[in-house]
């Protein structure tokens, strides 16, 4: 097998939002702080930092304003995600300068997420995203079940490549292609990854593989074949979507770091100063911290 790979590889650290938002108990908004403080001791340099949606949807990111406040840094990258005009609004009282818009390729888990059908969604994010662009936002938009959906079942690539079509005309600088629910494999991480980048050459593209059966690391190899020299993971694997059932973590990124460093690929992620921000957070949390990396590591902390 001949190997095509980067020699450097950016990743967008999503524990702070993917990670945290499917956790029950609130965590408290210092702690949060002082992780996002830590991710970015340990290097990540993008970073989804919490979401503008519905409080009343999802409690745990009711403090989005409060960490956005405190948290932007100007030598890193901050998205902060929004759903709706309500979001961007408050988007607007903040000086955040990156956004992530969020959309699901099935309709029925739109509809489940954003109370919404995909097509509504685009139709008010569409104006959305040329408002930013005017306003110099860097956008992404988050494609949700771009190959299985909890509710749809598999999804037909054709439906994820116009959806992402639809993306990249109303203008925006990245997509982030979404395992929702990890049942990708890497043949179809491959040829899906494969596809965006031919139709999308312009378009910074992004792949975020849940590790619901085990599969994300074979998958971001895959798309590194593909491609793909970005990727969404989440320190300590944590997270999940409160209203994709059967979401487990995100690739955790200690893992992911650790397999491309391996691999000679830079990450610019210190290992060690990540199991630390890790420990910030880790007595907040319902679950335990399973990540391989973590399990064969934290003990020496
Ligand atoms: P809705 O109930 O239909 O909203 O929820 P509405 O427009 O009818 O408004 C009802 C009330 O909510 C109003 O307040 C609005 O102001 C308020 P009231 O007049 O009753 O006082 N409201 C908001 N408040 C704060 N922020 C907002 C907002 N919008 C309305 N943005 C809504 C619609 C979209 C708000 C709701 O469905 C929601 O918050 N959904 C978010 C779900 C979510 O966060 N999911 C997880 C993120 S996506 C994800 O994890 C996937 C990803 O990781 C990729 C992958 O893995 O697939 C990105
Ligand atoms: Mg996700």
């Amino acid at each position: 097998m001949t190997f095509h790979l980067p020699k450097k590889v950016t990743i967008i650290e999503v524990g702070p939002r993917d990670g945290l938002q499917n956790e029950k108990a609130f965590v408290p908004t210092e702690i949060k702080k002082q992780f996002i403080a830590g991710l970015r001791t340990a290097g990540l340099k993008e970073l989804e930092l919490t979401s503008f949606v519905s409080p009343k949807w999802v409690p745990q990111m009711s403090d989005a304003a409060e960490i956005v406040e405190h948290c932007l840094d100007p030598d890193t990258r901050n998205f902060v995600l929004a759903p709706n005009r309500r979001g961007i609004d408050r988007v607007y009282m903040t000086d955040c300068n990156a956004v992530a818009v969020f959309v699901g390729v099935s309709n029925t888990f739109n509809q489940k997420n954003i109370n919404k059908s995909t097509e509504e969604s685009m139709a008010e994010l569409k104006p959305i995203i040329k408002e930013l662009k005017e306003k110099g936002y860097f956008v992404r938009a988050c494609i949700s079940t771009a190959f299985y959906c909890p509710y749809e079942g598999k999804i037909n690539q054709a439906s994820t490549l116009k959806l992402c079509g639809e993306f990249v005309d109303a203008g925006v600088d990245e997509l982030s292609v979404a395992d929702t629910i990890g049942m990708a494999v890497p043949t179809e991480a491959y040829t899906l990854f494969s596809q965006l980048k031919w139709a999308f050459p312009d378009t910074l593209l992004t792949a975020h593989f849940h590790d619901t059966r085990k599969l994300a690391l074979s998958n971001i190899l895959a798309s590194l074949q593909a491609g793909i020299d970005r990727f969404d993971t989440s320190a300590g694997g944590l997270g999940g979507c409160p209203f994709a059932p059967g979401a487990a973590g995100n690739a955790s990124t200690e893992d992911v770091v650790y397999m491309l460093e391996r691999m000679e690929i830079q990450t610019g992620v210190d290992l060690t100063k990540l199991l630390e921000a890790i420990e910030i957070v880790r007595p907040h949390l319902s679950r335990p911290i399973d990540s391989t990396y973590y399990r064969l590591h934290a003990a020496a902390l």
